[in-house]
């Protein structure tokens, strides 16, 4: 009997370090050897697409891609951004940019005119960054602002804009059996998140849309990888200030390509990769969701608000 649970105890400890030791070799190599062996962009074809590009982790991306060789599609909002931006990226790296605007808040009726704008462009490359949350605080489901229109614009923005964008690139891609689809989720994505209930769902939609859609792909030549950030700072984050935690946007696009090829579900850089593994470890679902710690996130969402308010009062955000 001593012998049997001996032997129970010890091969369950072999599991366990098995398991670490496989996730830290993961990390290592996604994160420490893919800085080493960046794979080559230009070989999925010139042109890349970026969707909300004149911003944050946009932009960065675009920008980063440019460095990389790739001529870009920036899409966005705002026409005088976009003509910015792209002058920025023409100048800067010698690229052909194109821009198309657009508000991917508006639902399906936009993305004729998108693939009108696409038309016979070598694409090789579609970054689905654009997303949205609806409140730039902390706050419960019905404390939304103008619910009605709200709900849907972050549906439209978060989950439509990833879906049509994908299906309209995809095709061709296949077709040329080569491409590479990078689809920006969230850490807000990858667990639950009370106080960001439908921004964390729309997330965790783009995860799983991505990993069945890389399963499915992947034999046509086909890359679709899941990017789930933890902080980053940006204009979407602004209010919450200087933190340690986040990350600079070009540093983390920097860092985020250079996973492209070692992992198709990545938190991006090593500094989120090991946040995500200290809050699966000390903060785990069952604790998050709980009551008491409810209790404690409302009280905090109330002191965020407050100092939120201050901050975005007094903050403002520059691209670097
Ligand atoms: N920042 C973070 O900490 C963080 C963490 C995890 C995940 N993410 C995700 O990363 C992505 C980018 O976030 P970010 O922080 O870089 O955001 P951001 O700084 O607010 O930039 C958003 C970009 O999207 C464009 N955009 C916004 N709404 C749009 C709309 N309705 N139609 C067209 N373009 C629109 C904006 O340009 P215009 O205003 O000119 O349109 C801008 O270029 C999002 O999907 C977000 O959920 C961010």
């Amino acid at each position: 009997m001593e012998r049997l649970v001996f032997c129970l105890g010890a091969a369950a400890l072999l599991r366990l370090l098995l398991k670490w030791s496989w996730r830290a070799w993961c990390g290592f190599r996604v994160h420490v050897l893919s800085r080493f062996l960046q794979v080559d962009l230009r070989t999925y074809g010139r042109w890349a697409v970026v969707t909300g590009a004149t911003s944050g982790i946009g932009r960065a991306y675009a920008n980063e891609l440019a460095r990389r060789g790739m001529d870009i599609v920036l899409i966005s909002r705002s026409a005088e951004k976009l003509r910015q931006v792209a002058g920025d990226i023409e100048s800067r790296f010698g690229r052909k940019t194109r821009v198309i605007q657009t508000d991917f808040t508006e639902g399906p009726s936009i993305y004729a005119a998108i693939e009108g704008g696409l038309q016979g462009l070598d694409i090789g490359i579609l970054v689905n960054n654009v997303g949205m949350n609806y409140s730039e605080l902390l706050s419960r489901f019905l404390d939304i602002p103008s619910p009605e229109q709200k709900i849907t614009q972050v549906i439209n923005c978060n989950i439509m804009s990833v879906t049509q964008m994908t299906r309209l690139v995809l095709p061709r891609m296949i077709e040329r059996r080569k491409g590479l689809v990078i689809n920006i989720s969230s850490e807000a994505g990858s667990q639950p998140q009370p106080m960001l209930a439908m921004y964390s769902a729309t997330k965790i939609f783009v995860t799983y849309f991505s990993r069945c859609l890389d399963a499915e792909y992947r034999l046509r030549g086909i890359t679709v990888q899941c990017v789930a950030p933890f902080m980053v700072f940006t204009n979407m984050t602004r209010h919450l200030g200087v933190n340690p935690l986040a990350k600079r946007a070009p540093e983390f696009a920097w860092e985020a390509l250079n996973t492209v090829g070692h992992a198709t579900f990545t938190s991006g850089c090593m500094s989120h990769a090991l946040q995500n593994l200290a809050l699966s470890i000390f903060f785990p679902d069952w604790l998050r969701l709980s009551s008491f710690c409810m209790k404690h996130m409302e009280d905090y969402a109330q002191r965020v608000r407050q100092q939120g308010k201050e901050a975005l009062d007094s903050s403002t955000y520059k691209e670097e």
